[in-house]
């Protein structure tokens, strides 16, 4: 199929947006869980405004990505920075387009640009190493969360990005529950 037929811009997202933002969520997961935890993630320390972006096809909003602060830490008293992708959703009638790969490619660019080195995510094994993800048990990196090693993945956004990192990866108390 091709990808060109819908026109999509990627951008920041703006106040105004939050709540259609919270129905795309919403309408792609089935439930409110992750329309919830971006709202609170919005207010924490771990929210970087420029890593909260949409997908516009003309004036509709129809994709969203959140990356937000995290840390790996091994437990000798050793923190290292990194990124978390979650949430990702595009509405269920945008799906299968590409979208939801242009919303990772986009919130990786601009991740790097900021200076950030590493990016988590826990989701689809056949989906996220397209785009350079690999299984985080690469770099020693463990998920707090009991989940298949193979859902846990890490990506370096420069070489060497997890060199020497290794650990347990602390999510912001708000992902709690979802
Ligand atoms: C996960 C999700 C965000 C993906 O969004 P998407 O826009 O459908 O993603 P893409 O179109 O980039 O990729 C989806 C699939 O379509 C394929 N695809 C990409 N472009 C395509 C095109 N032009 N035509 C047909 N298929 C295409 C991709 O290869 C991919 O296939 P895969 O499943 O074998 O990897 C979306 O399905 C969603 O919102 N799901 C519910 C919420 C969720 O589970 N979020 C992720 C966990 S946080």
């Amino acid at each position: 199929m091709n990808q060109s037929t819908l026109e999509v811009t990627i951008r920041q997202e703006t106040k105004d947006d939050q709540p259609e933002v919270y129905a795309i969520n919403t309408q792609a997961f089935g439930q409110e869980g992750e329309a919830m935890l971006v709202d609170r993630l919005r207010k924490t320390p771990s929210f970087v405004p420029e890593l909260s972006l949409v997908a516009t096809s003309g004036n509709r909003l129809v994709g969203h990505i959140l990356f937000s602060i995290i840390s790996i830490s091994d437990g000798n008293g050793n923190k290292v920075e990194s990124l978390a992708l979650a949430p990702m959703a595009v509405k269920p009638e945008f799906q299968q387009q590409g979208i939801g790969g242009q919303l990772v490619q986009h919130g990786l660019n601009k991740a790097r640009e900021l200076k950030y080195t590493s990016v988590i995510v826990l989701g689809h094994e056949h989906y996220y190493p397209k785009f350079g993800f690999l299984p985080a048990e690469k770099w020693n990196i463990q998920s707090p969360y009991d989940v298949p090693s193979s859902f846990f993945m890490a990506v370096e956004l420069i070489p060497d990005g997890l060199k020497d990192v290794n650990g347990m990866v602390q999510y912001p108390k708000e992902f709690e529950g979802v």
